[in-house]
């Protein structure tokens, strides 16, 4: 397990998060539960901003990625350490913009962003990731009617495959991310862009893929854009002020993962940063202004999810299931990419465990499973079942799915908890619902 001094079995045998006991919040609160320890999410952002002011000279700037875990709260402690944000909809900079975070702090990112995103960001003034031609040409003609400059950088593709999930990754060259450094199509994506008048090219950004551990994907990355920086600098006499190189940090979800403390992510970082600022040197460029985008690393092991077992099921010699009142409603990571994950029962964390169980969600269909064949003491009906490491891409990736309540998410810190999403209700989930004067 990832235990850390805010993550820990108590000497009763209890899992404590933030210094709370996790039956105690599930007792005050209900489940299910997203808990989130509020000082992991801190360290996490200070380590990473205090890797770059360490070894870059702090020529550079943390983008927490808010799409591993989105709402007010998460804004307001995030900008509280001195890091910005990598948006992703127009969804996501609202949010941002109503935590009070700065513009100048902001990147949206998108391959496909509307007309409307790109008015609102214009109209705050952010930064934007431009992935498309006609991305370009809606952006110039937008800032030109608004009277207005913005700092943009390209989506490119340094081809380098990072060894996780097929799905995310992205940097591969038939992603719908990106245009590829190798063959000449970023060359000509920024070519097209330092015609725009209404624009600001300041660099390049790329993002190789998600949950990586080799460090080397990172430096490679950083080595093959530094390259296409300096071809850049040769072919069109444009000298990149920015660079920023995405996310993707992994981090532990079994024993199978490397169990990694906040000082080896910074140390991690560091070494990309010595990489970048070598080569930069090498091929002649000044340093760039250095953006990363951590989103999982930051917010990830920050998260359990509290689950009240229900129903349990034996099939003998073939399987046993304990049902739970989440699902894929709440966690559809397994629906989607197979993932893994560990569980604990939170009030009996040291009991020796003999059983394996997959632990299945309350969705109509086979596939709604929470975590499969996860080893637990016999899990009985009422057990509150605590998943780790459920932080990012949970709750942002939750749905009403057969109409179920997206759980609340509450916020721990020195045994304090409270809300940072509330509760849904079921009036919530008609508020939108519209009856056709025929059907009346
Ligand atoms: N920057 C860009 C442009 C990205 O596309 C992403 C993630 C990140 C940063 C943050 O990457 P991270 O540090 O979180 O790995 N739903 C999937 C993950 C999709 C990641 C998409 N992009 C999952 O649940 O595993």
């Amino acid at each position: 397990m990832n235990e850390r001094s805010t993550l820990k079995i108590d000497e009763k045998g209890h899992l404590r998060i933030g210094g709370a006991d996790a039956l105690d919040l599930a007792a005050r609160f209900g489940t299910p539960l997203y808990v989130m320890d509020e000082q992991y999410i801190r360290d996490m952002c200070a380590a990473y901003r205090t890797a770059i002011e360490e070894e870059y000279g702090g020529n550079g700037l943390v983008l927490y990625a808010s799409k591993a875990f989105c709402c007010t709260a998460v804004y307001k402690i995030v900008q509280s350490e001195g890091v910005g944000a990598d948006v992703v909809s127009g969804g996501e900079l609202y949010t941002a913009r109503r935590a009070g975070f700065p513009a100048e702090k902001i990147y949206l990112h998108g391959n496909n962003k509307l007309r409307r995103e790109l008015e609102e960001a214009a109209d705050y003034g952010v930064t934007v990731v431009a992935d498309a031609y006609s991305e370009l040409d809606m952006l110039d003609e937008i800032c030109a009617e608004k009277g207005k400059i913005l700092n943009v950088l390209l989506r490119v593709n340094p081809g380098v495959e990072a060894h996780t999930h097929h799905y995310i990754q992205t940097a591969k060259t038939d992603s719908k991310f990106g245009f590829s450094v190798e063959g000449g199509a970023a060359m000509d994506f920024a070519r097209y862009a330092l015609q725009k008048k209404h624009i600001a090219l300041q660099g390049f950004h790329s993002h190789i893929g998600s949950q990586i551990f080799e460090l080397h994907s990172f430096r490679l990355a950083a080595d093959k854009l530094l390259s296409f920086m300096a071809d850049v600098k040769n072919t069109l006499g444009f000298e990149a002020a920015q660079l920023n190189l995405g996310g993707g940090f992994g981090i532990w979800y079994t024993d199978e993962d490397a169990v990694q403390s906040v000082s080896d992510y910074a140390a991690g970082l560091k070494s990309i940063l010595r990489e970048v600022k070598e080569q930069a040197a090498a091929k002649g460029l000044r340093a760039p202004f250095l953006l990363v985008e951590p989103g999982r690393s930051v917010v990830g092991e920050a998260g359990v999810t509290l689950y009240t077992v229900g129903a349990v099921k034996d099939i003998p010699g073939v399987k046993k299931y304990a049902a739970v009142d989440g699902g894929m409603f709440a966690n559809p990571r397994y629906a989607l990419y197979q993932a893994k994950y560990t569980a604990v029962l939170a009030g009996r964390a040291r009991e020796k465990a003999t059983e394996r169980v997959s632990i299945a969600g309350k969705c109509c269909e086979s596939g709604d499973i929470v975590c499969a064949d996860v080893q637990l003491p016999p899990a009985r009906r009422g057990d509150i079942l605590a998943v780790l490491s459920t932080g990012a891409y949970n709750y942002s990736m939750a749905s009403n799915y057969n109409r179920n309540l997206v759980p609340p998410v509450v916020l721990v810190k020195d045994g304090q908890a409270d809300y940072i999403v509330k509760p849904q209700s079921y009036e919530d989930l008609v508020r939108n619902d519209a009856v056709p004067a025929r059907l009346r």
